[in-house]
């Protein structure tokens, strides 16, 4: 059973201002080298593209964990959802590990990209959360495309569908019998839920600040109308 009717699969967030355009800018010219480099191996794109996309969730995990501790207030669940997001994409990791092995160079760029990446999302995380959230949902927008893709490659006989890996049937609880192209709908679909939530999130921290704002600029008018009832 889907947990997304085709429409909500595939839509598509329209950029809100300047920081959700340079996300989207972000996102758009990684595509581009991941599409050169990949082209229509889509098993190789998830083992390489998946040890990236496991990284976002923890580094907002841990510096959720960390301001929740020094504001000494609740997380309104945010750390779990994020450390849960980053536990669902080592799965993924793990399940196309048995579909496709990296080539000597992948793993060496594995490597570099996991400490080029980590370290700019946790730069990016600690001083522009917004758009730290905005950039993953933009992210998994374009994994939703990534492995609509790697459907029709599998639909268009282009790849092999051959039966789902044994940690893929365990941990989505697939039938028995299931094949790759039940695997791969189930992870467009957990790829959607990520889109999702981390747009919410982006809302959220977009609504916070709104209300900063609003709150500032009221105290502003109090001190004033204080001022004139002094002055009066
Ligand atoms: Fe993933
Ligand atoms: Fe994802």
């Amino acid at each position: 059973m889907s947990r997304y009717t085709d429409d909500a699969l595939s839509k598509r967030r329209v950029p809100d201002g300047f920081r959700d355009r340079i996300a989207l800018r972000m996102v758009k010219v990684m595509r581009v080298f991941a599409d050169f480099f990949f082209k229509k191996r889509y098993g190789h794109r998830a083992v390489v593209l998946e040890t990236v996309a496991a990284v976002p969730g923890m580094v907002g995990g841990a510096l959720q964990h960390l301001k929740a501790l020094r504001h000494i207030r609740d997380d309104q669940g945010w750390i779990k959802e994020l450390l849960d997001e980053a536990d669902n994409e080592r799965m993924h990791l793990m399940t196309f590990i048995k579909i496709a092995q990296p080539s000597r160079f992948e793993r060496v760029l594995i490597v570099f990209a996991q400490g080029l990446f980590y370290n700019a999302y946790f730069a990016l995380y600690l001083f522009a959360p917004r758009t730290a959230h905005r950039f993953v949902a933009y992210l998994e927008e374009e994994a939703v495309i990534s492995y609509t893709g790697y459907l029709e490659a599998l639909d268009a006989s282009e790849l092999e569908n051959v039966p789902a890996p044994k940690i893929a049937i365990d941990y989505w609880k697939l039938p028995e019998d299931a094949m790759l192209r039940d695997v791969v709908l189930v992870v467009r679909e957990d790829e959607a839920a990520h889109r999702d939530t981390n747009h919410a999130f982006a809302d959220q921290l977009t609504r916070q600040e709104t209300d900063r704002g609003d709150k500032e600029l009221s105290e502003v008018e109090n001190r004033a109308k204080a001022r004139e009832n002094v002055d009066a």
